[in-house]
């Protein structure tokens, strides 16, 4: 039994999406969030930028003693997630692994298709894991920049405007016989609807939060390292900037209100 808060770092408020999944399999466990609000988006960046600030991210953190960190962006996990362990005194958890993970298994050697940041796509990490995980089934990558801002703008997924850009994107996939997609960011949940629609209905959708959110929960048990109190657990979440923006709009990545936000002074995170 640990009753030490799990805690989750994003470039910003995607990340929530990811607390999502966490809320739900593990109710009673205290989250704590930062998300770097005043330097996102990190998947236009460089590898060099990216590990720094992730490094950052999680060494505040690591002020709340955590038992364990979620690297919540797919950005973050595919570029930092080594950097980040071995500076880490607790366990860390990306989503890119469980999410490969989890598409290795379902594919059935069939095609494997990645949507993510144009960072996450250039560094191979989804495919790497993906080999790793001893799956020979060939991967096709799309790099998606537009679906963040169409997100955050809270545009209708349903609506002309993300239909179009879907199918757009999703345009090279239809020649291929994809068997499953992963939503390799963590904006893209909120557009599953219309990326099932221009997929059709035999696609398996992998979403690397909701994937992540299982293998904290199997960690932590296996470790002795669940907190076992009947009780609600609380979530704080620490902002780089605009926390007015990050309730506002990242409710609806948590589908639930955002109670206690702070935003954090530079001097607290910029090593
Ligand atoms: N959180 C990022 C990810 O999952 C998306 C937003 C950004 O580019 O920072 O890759």
């Amino acid at each position: 039994m640990d009753k030490r808060p799990i805690a989750v770092f994003d470039s910003g408020l995607g990340g929530l999406s990811v607390v999502r999944h966490l809320r739900e399999s593990l109710p009673n466990e205290d989250i704590v969030y930062f998300g770097d609000t005043a330097r996102v988006p990190y998947g236009t960046k460089t590898r060099t930028t990216v590990v720094k600030f992730a490094l950052e991210d999680a060494h505040y953190l690591l002020r709340f003693e955590p038992k364990l960190i979620v690297v919540a962006c797919n950005t973050a996990s595919a570029l930092a997630i080594d950097e980040v362990r071995r500076e880490s005194p607790v366990p860390v958890v990306g989503v890119v692994e469980p999410g490969a993970l989890a598409a290795a298994e379902r594919a059935g050697g069939g095609t494997i298709a990645i949507l993510g940041t144009e960072a996450t796509i250039n560094s191979q990490a989804y495919p790497k894991a993906i080999a790793a995980a001893g799956c020979d089934a060939p991967v096709f990558q799309i790099a998606c920049p537009l679906f963040v801002p169409l997100v955050e703008e809270g545009r209708d997924p349903n609506g002309p405007i993300v239909r179009m850009t879907v199918d757009e994107y999703l345009a090279p996939l239809r020649q291929r016989d994809v068997h499953v997609v992963v939503l390799g960011c963590t904006h893209y949940p909120l557009l599953r609807e219309p990326i099932a629609a221009a997929l059709g209905t035999r696609v398996k959708i992998v979403d690397s939060g909701c994937e992540a959110a299982r293998t904290v929960h199997s960690q932590l048990e296996r470790n002795g390292g669940l907190c076992r109190e009947s009780r609600i657990g609380t979530m704080h979440s620490y902002v780089s900037d605009n926390p007015a923006r990050f309730r506002a709009v990242g409710s609806r990545f948590l589908e639930h209100p955002i109670e206690h936000v702070e935003l954090v002074d530079p001097e607290h995170y910029i090593r």
